[in-house]
């Protein structure tokens, strides 16, 4: 088997073990989460899908395989993971990464030396560091920042530039929330000829479905709500088109940084509890927000399912959820550092998207990397907040809020 062509070893594996593409692509949503892929016969009957913890595959002879070689290139597990992704997101291939960060650098990777892509410019502090101290800085690639949800910015930012290869897009933006039209994006980026990659991670495929708006490549840090325990890094690249796959699955077996069989393991398990997470966080995040909307301590509230949002009806024309991160602004510099100290059930940590409500310091912490007149040019301020909801109850939630604003 040829381990560095991707059609050729997915077809081996498929021959081998009889896999039926098509199977499962009809269910509902919730059905392909709890079910997954389901590719692999376990002659034990297991319901919870077998966990393959082995670096590398016994050759039944000379030029005869069972399909897998080594876990770096491929592992049953993990493929049942990807292939789950894949299904869920409507992607005809998902890879697994050992980090959202391993995800987006395998993307970049797509790029050369004086290529220009345009980036959102209100994104995850660590997507924008790997960008412009990375990849500007030493490999020649030219990010240019803009406000996606500016469409006049983004047509203004396209005829500055010939080079344009891709934009990158987070929609919502994370912190500042800023909504994106993707329909509006994939027409701009492929009537130039370049790429349109979304970082689908605050909504993911449940509430958010890039691909039938007309997105390429959809990425993940799998860390947050896919995950949705806080307990495992991972990242994904879904690829819309076939045409792609060969280039990222080169890296990805290259690089060496795939995610582990446990890892996928714990990420199958919480895949099964994906869509009631989010309904339960999102009706919890809809109750915080019109609390804190009524706070006198509270200056403004930035959460895409709030009618006041400035982009609440494209998101309700193009997402079928709000999700539960929740930004907002304290009256003070002083009032927003004590919350951090006082709050008791909310966690002060970084990340989002677990069932363990979150609260962070963006401008501190997970934004602490961009300049700070790029931050306070697109409202990172010090009394900005970031406030992933979990699934605790709302009321002890609110209360809880209540006593470390007062
Ligand atoms: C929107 C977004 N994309 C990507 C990442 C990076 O993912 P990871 O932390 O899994 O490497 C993060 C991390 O916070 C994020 O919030």
């Amino acid at each position: 088997m040829d381990d560095s062509n991707f059609k050729a070893m997915a077809d081996e594996i498929e021959g081998l073990l009889g896999i039926d593409r098509s199977r499962n692509a009809g269910l509902g949503f919730a059905t392909k989460a709890v079910h997954g892929y389901g590719a692999f016969p376990d002659a034990a009957g297991s319901v919870s899908q077998p966990l393959y913890q082995t670096a590398t595959f016994a050759h039944p002879a000379l030029h005869r395989s069972t399909g897998f070689a080594y876990s770096r290139c491929g592992n049953p597990t993990v493929l049942e993971l990807e292939d789950t992704i894949a299904l869920l997101e409507g992607g005809c291939k998902a890879l697994a990464y050992c980090s959202g960060m391993a995800a987006i650098s395998s993307i970049v990777k797509l790029f050369e030396a004086g290529d220009v892509v345009l980036v959102s410019d209100d994104l995850y502090g660590g997507t924008h560091r790997l960008f412009q101290d990375v990849y500007a800085a030493r490999y020649g690639i030219d990010f240019r920042s803009v406000d996606f949800s500016d469409l006049a910015a983004v047509e203004s930012a396209c005829a500055e530039a010939d080079q344009i290869k891709a934009f990158f897009v987070e929609t919502p933006t994370n912190p500042t929330m800023k909504v994106a039209d993707i329909r509006a994006l994939a027409e701009l980026a492929h009537g130039r000829g370049a790429l349109l990659i979304v970082d689908n991670t605050f909504l993911t495929c449940y509430f958010q479905r890039p691909f039938e708006l007309g997105a390429d490549l959809v990425i993940y840090s799998g860390t947050k709500y896919l995950c949705g325990h806080n307990d495992v890094i991972c990242g994904f690249v879904v690829i819309r088109d076939e045409e792609l796959i060969e280039r990222v699955f080169m890296d990805y077996m290259s690089e060496g940084d795939a995610l582990g069989p446990f890892d996928a393991w714990l990420m199958l398990r919480s895949l099964k509890t994906l869509t009631l997470r989010l309904d339960a966080q999102q009706q919890r995040a809809q109750e915080i927000c019109t609390f804190l909307k009524g706070h006198p301590h509270v200056s403004r509230v930035l959460y895409v399912g709030d009618p006041d949002h400035p982009q609440y009806e494209l998101s309700c024309a193009q997402s079928t959820g709000f999700g539960a991160m929740i930004s907002f602004y304290t009256d003070s510099v002083e009032r927003a550092e004590r919350v951090l100290e006082r709050v008791q059930l909310v966690t002060f940590a970084e990340s989002l998207g677990g069932v363990e409500s979150l609260i962070t310091y963006p401008a501190v912490q997970t934004h602490g990397s961009i300049p700070a007149e790029i931050r306070e040019r697109i409202g990172i301020t010090d009394t900005l907040l970031r406030l992933s909801v979990g699934t605790e109850d709302a009321a002890d939630l609110v209360a809880d809020l209540d006593q470390a604003l007062a």
